[in-house]
């Protein structure tokens, strides 16, 4: 079963409570998503592994650390998850980043593809999926599969706040990914919106409604 992160980092719970509020606009919302996304980063990476390497400072040589072999790649699951890449790769700048394209069709709540573009190593990178919503799990379930489907092994999932009901699905899916959550919220309404939410993460980034 796969291990289920809930950041209890106050700056990151301080944050949240902003991005949750109705009166905080895109641009605000912007920034705040981006710095959400550089401290659970900072959080999700603890247990990268690191190497030892020699080396020369201006006064003698010594051993420092550094982090070993496997390689990293950011995918944003579109639209939303594009907020999340900026803060990512301020705290791993060497990372990769691949896009998926997937929106809820509203009538039937399931995920439907538009896009795929990810780094030609990518089978062989560490991959960080990131996605502000885990609601009913649809999208990051799917987004995951395609990775598979491209030989991906090792895969991490950070959202900013999550239902259980799709934390539940997503253990089930892909019991070998590890997710990292913000804020773990009540349920889904009957729209499939989580509550309380902060309504729809990619109206509220790019300003569409
Ligand atoms: C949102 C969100 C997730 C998905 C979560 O995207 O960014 O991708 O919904 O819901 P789920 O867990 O029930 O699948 P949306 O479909 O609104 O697309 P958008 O980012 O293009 O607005
Ligand atoms: N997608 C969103 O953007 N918000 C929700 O609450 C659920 C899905």
């Amino acid at each position: 079963m796969s291990k289920v992160f809930v950041m209890d980092h106050p700056l990151i719970q301080h944050k949240i409570g902003w991005i949750r509020r109705k009166e905080t606009g895109s641009k605000e919302f912007r920034t705040l998503i981006s710095e959400i996304a550089m401290l659970m980063c900072y959080e999700a990476t603890r247990d990268l592994k690191l190497t030892d390497i020699e080396i020369e400072t201006p006064i003698c040589k010594t051993t420092v650390k550094e982090l070993k072999g496997k390689k990293l790649a950011v995918v944003p699951i579109l639209r939303a998850g594009l907020g999340m890449v900026d803060g990512m790769l301020a705290m791993i700048p060497a990372a990769k980043v691949g896009h998926i394209g997937l929106y809820r069709d509203p009538q039937t709540l399931k995920p439907v593809e538009y896009y795929c573009k990810l780094p030609e190593d990518c089978d062989e990178r560490e991959v960080f999926v990131v996605d502000p919503m885990l609601a009913t799990g649809g999208s990051s379930i799917a987004a995951i599969q395609m990775l598979k489907d491209r030989g991906v092994k090792n895969i991490r999932f950070m959202c900013i706040i999550a239902a259980p009901e799709g934390v539940k699905a997503m253990q089930e899916a892909h019991p070998d990914v590890d997710i990292y959550i913000g804020a773990l919220d009540k349920k889904l309404n009957e729209h499939c919106y989580i509550v309380p939410g902060l309504g729809d993460a990619g109206d509220r980034i790019f300003g569409t409604k």
